[in-house]
């Protein structure tokens, strides 16, 4: 018999726990994509979804943009960010990517950093993405491919799987595969699309750190499966996991990302 993990839905509640066990990963994709933008100096920018700031903080710091604003539906994401001393200045604000709190064409770039599979009606997410930036601006998005195992979760959820489980997804997680994702720009009369892969990875210092640090986000899942069931997961991700001679344990995600101009 198929069981959920606990529920269908992904929160984001507690903007501390999200920035330890997704944070980092945040970064480390954020990081290869702006090598990847390349982005002028001096733009305005908007942030979609931009939670706990992770990859705000980076754009505020690579991009040097003219202004930045950030929308999240998240309070206590917010709150996180608003602490970032990089973030003094911005505008972080409660707001939905179906319903921009926006003017028209007020921004040069827009971007939604691992956003988009969130997002109930993703082609509404891109048309409200698309309105809010100047003709000739700049819209762009990155997702973790889970059509190809990409998600850094990827080795617990698939020990869940293998017990019978279904793992939390984001509810819109099939735009997530390169094809799908592109399409949906397409959809959305996006001019001059380009796409990359952004491969990434990250280091623990042994197995207990990956453990106490990817759960995190996870307690209540773990809390439901009760502590046998949580133990056989553990131990079925210890196997999957192997240490190098240091014992670090190394995993490696991946995203797909896209950028396209908003025709004049
Ligand atoms: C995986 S986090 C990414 C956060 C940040 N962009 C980063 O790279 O670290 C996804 C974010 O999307 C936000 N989100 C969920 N639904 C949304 C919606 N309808 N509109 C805008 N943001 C949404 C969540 O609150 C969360 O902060």
């Amino acid at each position: 018999m198929t069981s959920t993990a606990s529920g269908a839905q992904i929160n984001f509640q507690d903007g501390g726990a999200y920035d330890a066990a997704m944070g980092v990963w945040s970064r480390l994709a954020g990081e290869r994509f702006l090598q990847w933008m390349a982005p002028a100096p001096g733009l305005r920018w908007l942030d979609i979804g931009c939670g706990s700031g992770a990859f705000t903080e980076l754009l505020m710091q690579t991009a040097h943009p003219a202004t930045l604003h950030g929308v999240d539906p998240s309070e206590p994401q917010l709150a996180f960010a608003r602490k970032r001393p990089a973030l003094a200045g911005c505008d972080l604000r409660v707001g939905d990517a179906m319903q921009l709190p926006f003017a028209d064409a007020c921004f040069d770039a827009a971007v939604m950093a691992l956003v988009l599979f969130f997002v109930p009606e993703p082609a509404r997410g891109l048309a409200e993405m698309r309105r809010v930036v100047r003709p000739g601006g700049v819209v762009s998005a990155y997702l973790w491919d889970f059509s190809t195992g990409g998600f850094p979760f990827e080795p617990i959820q698939a020990e869940q799987r293998a017990m019978g489980m279904t793992p939390r997804l984001p509810p819109s997680v099939q735009v997530a595969g390169m094809a799908a994702f592109r399409a949906q720009f397409e959809a959305a009369g996006l001019a001059g699309i380009e796409t990359t892969t952004l491969h990434v990875a990250r280091s623990f210092a042994d197995f207990d750190s990956f453990w106490a640090i990817t759960t995190g986000m996870m307690q209540d899942s773990l809390t439901q499966m009760g502590p046998d069931r949580t133990a056989s997961l553990r131990a079925a991700v210890q196997r999957r996991l192997q240490p190098d001679s240091n014992g670090q344990i190394t995993y490696n995600a991946h995203a797909n990302a896209i950028r396209a101009v908003v025709p004049g």
